[in-house]
C-alpha cells in the first residue's frame, strides 16, 4: 500500500502498568516497523512526551496516580498533542466516550484484537499527518476564492478549502457534516477529483431514497436467485467504485443491520455479494454526508458508535450560508454567469437593494436556495439589471416597506410605512411613535385612521 512506508516510521507511546499488555502491544507494533516507547504510568508518560516526538499515543483507563482520563484531558490542552487512543475493559463503553468526550480519537477494549489495533493506529496516524500538512499548508496557501466548482471567500471556507486539499491525499474516511444545501455533495465531489482516484469512479449513494430492503444489494449486489425477483447478478455500487470513492449521503438513514456489513466491509475492505459466498477485494475510499447531529443519533441509539468513528476519521463543518453572508456576492457573480448562460441571457448587473436584501435573508435553504433565487430572477427579469420585484416575496421583504414604497413615489404609501415603521420602534406606544414622527398623538391617530392602521375597538377607545 502507498504510503505506509512512512507511516511505519511512527513513533507510539503505549501507557499501560499492566508489564503484560505492554509487551504484547508492543511485539505486534514493533514488528509492523513502528517505534514503540512505553510508560508504567501517566506522570512518565507525560515527561516522555515532552522529551520525544510521539506520533500517537494509547493509554490505559486504569493507571496507578492518574486515570486515563485525566491523562487525556492535560494532553489535550496541547492542540497540536497527538491522537489517544484509549484501552478499556470489556463492556464499559461509557469509559470509552468519557474519554473520546475529553478529546481521545479513538478507543480499544481488551483484550486487544490485532487487526483492530493496527486499523485504529493507522487511522490515528492518518489523522496526525493531516493535522500537521494542514498546519504548513495554511501558512503557505495564498487566498483563493474557489475550489473546484466550490465559492467562497469566507475565513471557514478557505480552512475548507485547505482541508480538502490536504485530505484529498490521504485515503482516510471523511465525514461531511452541514445543513441541507450547503454544498456537501459538492465537496465530496472536489475530494474525489483532487485524489489519485480521479480517473476512476464517484459514485453517489443516497441512503434516504433507497427502500431499505434494496440499499443491501444496491450497495454489495447480489447473486442470480438469491432473493425472489433476482432475475440476473447484480455488482453492487461499491464493486462498481473499485479503486475510486463511494459517497454515502444522508448516512444516518443506513438501516442498523447494514451498519453491521458495512463496518465488516470498511475493516476488512473485502465484500461478499447477497446470496454469495465469495469474497471479493474491493479498494474505495468512503466518504459520507449527513445534515444530522450523528454523534446524537449514537446516543439515540439509532447509529452504531464504532461505525461513527470509522467513518469519522477526518470531519469536514460546512457552515450555513447564514454565517458566512460574506461569501453572497461572490455566489451571486457566479450563479449568474451560469444561469446566463444556460438561458442565453445577458443580465449585467443587480440592484443594490437586490444584494442588501440578499445579504439580509436567513437562507434556511442554504446555497442552494440562493442558486434557485437567482436562477428564478435571470428567467423572469427583462432587462440587463434585477430589480427587487424579481425576488420571491419572503426575500424581498427583507428591505423595509418604505424603502420600498419611495420606488413607488407614492407620498400616501409612504406615509402610511413611516407610520408603520414609527410604530413598530416605539413597540406600538402611540405616544412615542407620535414623537419619533415629530407630531401630535392626535394628528398620528387621525393618519392612522385613515390608512386602516386603528382596530375598530381601538377606535371606540379614546
Ligand atoms: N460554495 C458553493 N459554491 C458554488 N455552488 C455551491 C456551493 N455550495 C453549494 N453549491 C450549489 O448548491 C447546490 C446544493 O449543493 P449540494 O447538493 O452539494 O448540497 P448538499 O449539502 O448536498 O444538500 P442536501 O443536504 O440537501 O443534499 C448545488 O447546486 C451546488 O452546486
Ligand atoms: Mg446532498
Amino acid at each position: 500500500m502507498e504510503g505506509m512506508i512512512i507511516l511505519n516510521q511512527a513513533t507510539i507511546l503505549i501507557v499501560d502498568d499492566e508489564i503484560n499488555t505492554l509487551k504484547v502491544l508492543s511485539a505486534i507494533l514493533s514488528k509492523k516497523g513502528y517505534e514503540v516507547i512505553t510508560s508504567h504510568s501517566a506522570e512518565d508518560a507525560l515527561s516522555k512526551l515532552n522529551n520525544a516526538n510521539v506520533d500517537t499515543i494509547i493509554v490505559d483507563y486504569k493507571l496507578p496516580n492518574m486515570s486515563g482520563i485525566d491523562f487525556v484531558e492535560i494532553v489535550k490542552r496541547d492542540a497540536s498533542s497527538p491522537p489517544i487512543i484509549m484501552l478499556t475493559a470489556f463492556g464499559s463503553i461509557e469509559k470509552a466516550v468519557e474519554a473520546m468526550k475529553k478529546g481521545a480519537f479513538n478507543y480499544l477494549t481488551k483484550p486487544v484484537n490485532k487487526d483492530e489495533l493496527l486499523t485504529v493506529i493507522r487511522e490515528a496516524l492518518d489523522k496526525q499527518r493531516l493535522i500537521q500538512e494542514n498546519k504548513a499548508l495554511k501558512s503557505i496557501i495564498r487566498e483563493r476564492h474557489s475550489f473546484q466548482n466550490i465559492i467562497g471567500k469566507s475565513r471557514v471556507m478557505q480552512d475548507l478549502f485547505n482541508m480538502i486539499a490536504v485530505v484529498s491525499k490521504s485515503n482516510s474516511n471523511v465525514l461531511i457534516t452541514g445543513e441541507s444545501g450547503t454544498g456537501k455533495e459538492l465537496v465530496a465531489k472536489a475530494i474525489h477529483y483532487e485524489s489519485s482516484r480521479a480517473d476512476k469512479p464517484f459514485i453517489p449513494i443516497d441512503c434516504a431514497t433507497l427502500p431499505a430492503e434494496l440499499i443491501e444489494s444496491e450497495l454489495f449486489g447480489h447473486e442470480k436467485g438469491s432473493f425472489t425477483g433476482a432475475y440476473d447478478k447484480k455488482i453492487g455500487q461499491i464493486e462498481l467504485a473499485d479503486g475510486g470513492t463511494v459517497f454515502l449521503d444522508e448516512i444516518s438513514e443506513l438501516p442498523l443491520p447494514l451498519q453491521k456489513k458495512f463496518l465488516r466491509f470498511l475493516q476488512e475492505k473485502e465484500i461478499m455479494r447477497v446470496g454469495g459466498s465469495k469474497r471479493i477485494n474491493v479498494d474505495v475510499r468512503v466518504v459520507s454526508a449527513t445534515n444530522r447531529d450523528l454523534q446524537e443519533e449514537v446516543n439515540k441509539g439509532n447509529f452504531r458508535e464504532d461505525l461513527f468513528y470509522r467513518l469519522n476519521v477526518v470531519t469536514l463543518r460546512i457552515p450555513p450560508l447564514r454565517d458566512r453572508k460574506e461569501d453572497i456576492p461572490l455566489l451571486v457573480e457566479h450563479f449568474l454567469n451560469k444561469f446566463n448562460k444556460v438561458n442565453n441571457k445577458h443580465i449585467s448587473s443587480i440592484d443594490t437593494d437586490v444584494m442588501q436584501a440578499l445579504m439580509q435573508y436567513n437562507w434556511k435553504g442554504n446555497v442552494r436556495e440562493l442558486e434557485n433565487t437567482i436562477e428564478r430572477a435571470v428567467v423572469l427579469c427583462p432587462s440587463d439589471t434585477i430589480t427587487l420585484r424579481y425576488l420571491p416575496s419572503g426575500i424581498r421583504d427583507m428591505v423595509s416597506d418604505t424603502q420600498q414604497a419611495t420606488y413607488g413615489l407614492n407620498l400616501l404609501h409612504t406615509e402610511k410605512m413611516l407610520i408603520v415603521k414609527a410604530l413598530e420602534q416605539s413597540s406600538y406606544n402611540q405616544t412615542k411613535a407620535a414623537e419619533i414622527l415629530g407630531i401630535s398623538r392626535k394628528q398620528l391617530r387621525t393618519k392612522m385612521k385613515h390608512h386602516g392602521l386603528l382596530s375598530s375597538s381601538e377606535d371606540t377607545l379614546e
